[in-house]
């Protein structure tokens, strides 16, 4: 899924996208993070290539770049699913247990936050607050807003997303 296109001799092409927003920004470590930001926005995720690319303007080595992107959640390390996940673990949502919530949504599909069903379907991410906090605690799933959820109203939501998914 990463846009690098292969020629004929099989090299892997220089990808425009990425070398206009590295271009914009001095080789300075300092532009790191908005450097990521762009390319999250651009891709939806932060792919290997980029890291490469990323770690050599920068002259950073692979490692630091790979921190600072698994430290900060915005940052994704695959595409995200059909169906992204976003609980919040903002302080309403987390004293009305939220945590309990997200716990239920990594149970159900075996993944972690910020990673991504093999089957591309759903994802999974941690959120501040998002506004609902009368609804608290809150998920989402795209731009759909449920409330006063439960780890069983998750159970139910997802099946009902992978009903969905079958019948498209
Ligand atoms: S804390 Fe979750 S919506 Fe505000």
């Amino acid at each position: 899924m990463e846009n690098v296109e292969k020629c004929a001799c099989g090299n892997e092409k220089h990808d425009e996208k990425l070398e206009a927003i590295l271009k914009k920004y001095k080789q300075d470590k300092s532009n790191l993070i908005q450097i990521l930001n762009e390319v999250q926005e651009t891709y939806g995720y932060i792919p290997k290539k980029a890291q490469e690319e990323i770690s050599k303007y920068l002259n950073m080595s692979m490692a630091e770049v790979y921190g600072v992107i698994t430290f900060y959640s915005r940052f994704t390390l695959e595409p995200k699913g059909k169906y992204n996940i976003a609980v919040c673990l903002g302080t309403a949502c987390f004293v009305k247990g939220s945590e309990k919530v997200l716990d239920k949504v990594k149970e159900l599909l075996k993944i972690d936050v910020g990673q991504t069903t093999e089957d591309g379907l759903f994802s999974i991410e941690a959120t501040r607050c998002i506004g609902a906090c009368g609804l608290a605690p809150v998920f989402t799933v795209n731009e759909e807003v449920y409330g006063k959820a439960t780890p069983e109203m998750v159970e139910q939501v997802i099946n009902k997303y992978k009903e969905e998914a079958k019948n498209v």
